[in-house]
């Protein structure tokens, strides 16, 4: 007989979850850690065996402001007791425009702005195409090399990795194509990216039939490279010259990530379209396009929507992050934290030659394990790292091309102790996995 799992949740353990999730559920939507969490505070996380881990992963750059902030549950809790979904499109309610407006003061630049509101990563990104297409009347994108938008069919022809997102899942949409993206490490110049911008316009399409450029200030599943300012900067010039709309997906990068609200602030651009999502909300689905009014205003009305766009929940939690930074002077937090996460990943660089780089910017740190010898991407070491250091209580992820750059994207509210106990468990799991 079939057990009935509410009834046995008590003998729980992760074996016999994960058991019951692989019958269950497919294979293709993946799982880093063999764990299942019964709750989470700040930036710890419990699993149902009662052992407590540090979480590093933060729900993939989701909890900026921690698992469970109180002044964010809170407020859900309330807004709960008021209206969970009426449909925006059908009855409004004004925590959402109230979010639109904050969001709009937030975004770089003097010209006016709009913000329009989805539910995930990927439909903003969607939807950033759809409104660039219809103010420009033109097709292509350009994207990046390593770049990550999304799952969705659009999204993944924008992003620029296959395995493991696009294998097997084409054809694409149309009339998207792919630059280079910066990275010394692996010598490309700012020079060479900016040159294979235009080959696109020599071989693929001619740039009076661009629409955008969509970039990320800095590449987050595609490993954390940072692009230059003067990169940002020539692509502000270039799209100016050709009438293309600069997208910043900020999906990753934003909501105080970096030690600014946006990445693409530390570069003085202003873009046309940002992209955001994950810790606008601090663990409650919301997504945005945040730009120029005029080009928000290009579809027309009806062409913009969803069921769940803006939600009530997540606009009144993103309105809670918004304070919760004020207050608690997040954006300096992230600076500072950064740099304590750069200096002990520094220091454990000094022992183990296999770390090639420490990168980051604000608090969107990785290092990268390259092969002493030749350079080249130490993935097996990589994911033994990931493993040991989980069983030592401390929950991490990789990313880039190769998975091979572990990256950190801890809570801004974490304490040093906390963050000095995690950096202390990555230490000697390195030690154990590296000897
Ligand atoms: C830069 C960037 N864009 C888009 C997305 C897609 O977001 P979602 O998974 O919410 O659809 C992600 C998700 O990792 C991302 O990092």
């Amino acid at each position: 007989m079939n057990r009935d799992p509410h009834l046995t949740q008590a003998q729980n353990t992760n074996a016999t979850l994960m058991a019951r999730r692989r019958a269950a559920m497919p294979r293709g939507s993946g799982q880093v850690h063999e764990v299942f969490v019964d709750h989470a505070l700040n930036a710890e996380v419990w699993d149902v065996e009662g052992r407590r881990y540090i979480d590093f992963a933060g729900g993939i750059a989701v909890l900026n402001t921690g698992h469970r902030h109180p002044q964010i549950v809170e407020a859900v809790k309330a807004q709960l007791d008021r209206v969970t979904h009426t449909c925006f499109q059908v009855l409004a309610y004004e925590p959402l425009v109230e979010l639109a407006e904050h969001l709009n003061r937030l975004a770089p630049g003097s010209s006016p702005k709009k913000s329009f509101f989805v539910t995930t990563g990927a439909e903003a990104v969607e939807n950033a195409v759809k409104i660039a297409r219809a103010h420009t009347k033109r097709s292509g994108v350009i994207a990046f090399a390593g770049g990550f938008h999304g799952r969705s069919m659009l999204t993944l022809a924008l992003t620029g990795k296959v395995s493991p997102y696009k294998a097997g899942f084409g054809p694409y949409p149309a009339e998207i194509f792919h630059a280079r993206f910066p990275s010394t490490l692996h010598g490309v110049s700012v020079a060479d990216a900016l040159a294979s911008v235009e080959h696109i316009f020599k071989n693929d399409i001619e740039p009076e039939r661009v629409a955008a450029i969509i970039v990320e200030p800095v590449q987050g599943e595609g490993g954390f490279y940072v692009a230059p300012k003067e990169f940002l900067q020539a692509l502000r010039v270039l799209c100016d010259r050709h009438g293309i709309v600069f997208i910043a997906d900020e999906i990753q990068s934003g909501a105080g990530r970096t030690g600014t609200w946006l990445a693409i602030e530390h570069s003085g651009v202003e873009p046309d379209l940002i992209t955001m999502a994950k810790s606008l909300a601090g663990g409650f689905p919301i997504a945005a396009v945040t730009g120029r009014a005029d080009i928000m205003d290009a579809p027309n009305p009806g062409g913009l929507g969803g069921t769940y766009a803006g939600n009530p929940l997540s606009a009144v939690a993103a309105l809670e992050v918004i304070k919760v930074f004020e207050r608690e002077q997040l954006l300096a937090r992230a600076k500072q934290l950064g740099a304590r996460l750069e200096a002990g990943m520094r220091a454990i660089a000094h022992r183990h030659p296999v770390i090639g780089e420490v990168r980051g910017l604000g608090a969107m740190v990785a290092m990268e394990l390259l092969e002493p010898a030749d350079h080249a991407p130490a993935t097996a070491l990589t994911n033994r790292l990931v493993a040991e250091a989980a069983r030592r209580g401390l929950i991490l992820l990789s990313c880039g091309p190769y998975a091979n750059i572990v990256r950190v994207l801890v809570p801004l509210t974490a304490s040093d102790a906390i963050l000095d106990e995690g950096m202390g468990i990555l230490a000697q799991a390195f030690d154990a996995v590296a000897g």
